[in-house]
């Protein structure tokens, strides 16, 4: 078995990766760190308010109890010995001092944005871009690492790019533009978003958030070049906003391909990308990465967020663009939480266990 350390457990993505590693076939959870607050507290203190008794569990799924009785340590002061990974779900501030410490001695898988634009890093998705975890051999290099940080893309970014690999395969990208309408989860618990703005509107702005997907986009469908990675040439903009949805990304896509395309050889082709998914064997692998459902009236995040598990990427409203060249144009459903954060981060894990990355 891997052993892994959750940094960031008391989080929200900290909790899905509890849930997701509950009975995990390869990796076992061996120990919890987060911050001060939290430090030197079983884990059921952890998340319980001290002044409320409030339980503060945010995941659909029932508590973990095989972690409730665990030690939460200091991230600061975690130590790597007897650890094979760790999974880092912390806030990139944090997270820029705290994973170089890591990944000097194993690698660390990141939902935090902090490493994801240095040019020997990659931004892996199992079945979009694998070939592009050849970096970490240059990174470990580079740094005098013994192991290495992996961030997975941002929530927003992971359907688009998910949805786009087989349309840029089949069709080549001239330009993308996108509208996301995003969780409040995906704020997540502090500062979070606060009810009373939220409810009853969509807020139009979400710092950094068009600038992150943007530049991952390009960084995760360009190609390996000697020591780094070409960005793919197709521009990207993007408008990005909060709604009052508490999981699962929409998201409004234009595309302009370079070759014609039409409407049934789009679904056809994100139908049939697999990425080499299908036959490598990983557990939280979805059965499909993309899933085309033709009721107008989906996807819906209610109704499409969990998916195979929250990890399949839902698509309808597939359409001819008169508005652009070869346009065309659909809507998608990603699960922020799931395949956006820890569930993602795990089949990211499990691709580098199988190709041996990481190691026991
Ligand atoms: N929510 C999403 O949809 C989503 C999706 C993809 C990626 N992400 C990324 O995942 C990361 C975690 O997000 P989240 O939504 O789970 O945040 P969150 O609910 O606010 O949880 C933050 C976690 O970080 C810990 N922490 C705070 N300051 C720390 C410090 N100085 N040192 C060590 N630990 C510290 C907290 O511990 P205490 O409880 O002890 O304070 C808590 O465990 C962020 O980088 C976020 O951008 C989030």
């Amino acid at each position: 078995m891997i052993r892994a350390a959750i940094v960031g457990a008391t989080g929200i993505v900290g909790q899905q990766f509890l849930v997701a590693l509950k009975g995990h076939p390869w990796i076992e959870v061996k120990a919890l760190a987060a911050s001060e607050r939290s430090a030197g507290k079983s884990y059921r203190q952890a998340i319980t308010d001290q002044s409320s008794g409030a339980f503060r569990w945010f995941c659909d799924e029932p508590p973990v109890e095989e972690v409730m009785d665990m030690p939460v340590v200091n991230a600061s002061e975690l130590s790597t010995d007897g650890i094979d990974v760790v999974f880092s779900a912390i806030d990139s501030g944090p997270a820029k001092l705290l994973e170089p410490k890591f990944a000097a001695e194993v690698p660390v898988v990141s939902t935090a944005s902090a490493f994801r634009y240095e040019d020997d890093v990659p931004i892996l998705i199992p079945g979009v871009n694998p070939d592009h975890a050849r970096l970490l051999e240059i990174q470990r290099r580079r740094r005098g690492w013994k192991g290495f940080v992996t961030p997975d893309p941002n929530c927003t970014t992971i359907g688009l790019a998910i949805t786009l690999k087989p349309l840029l395969d089949s069709f080549g990208l001239n330009s993308v533009i996108m509208t996301s309408m995003q969780a409040m989860s995906g704020a997540g618990r502090s500062p979070g978003v606060i009810g009373l703005d939220i409810l009853d509107n969509v807020i139009p702005f979400i710092p950094g958030e068009e600038e992150k997907v943007q530049h991952e986009t390009q960084k995760i469908l360009g190609t390996i070049e000697g020591d780094g990675i070409r960005p793919a040439p197709f521009t990207v903009s993007c408008t990005c906003t909060r709604v009052c949805v508490l999981e699962g990304h929409t998201e409004s896509v234009f595309a302009s391909t370079q070759k014609p395309c039409d409407v049934d050889s789009i679904v056809k082709a994100m139908r049939e990308h697999d990425g080499g998914l299908a036959g490598a064997g990983l557990p939280s692998a979805p059965k499909n990465l993309i899933l085309v459902n033709e009721d107008p009236f989906r996807p819906q995040p209610r109704l499409d967020r969990n998916n195979d598990g929250g990890m399949a990427t839902t698509v309808g409203r597939v359409r001819k663009d008169e508005a652009m060249d070869n346009g065309i144009k659909y809507v998608l459903v990603s699960h922020n939480t799931k395949m956006g954060a820890a569930r993602g981060a795990i089949l990211t894990a499990e691709m580098l266990i199988n190709d041996g990355y990481i190691s026991g």
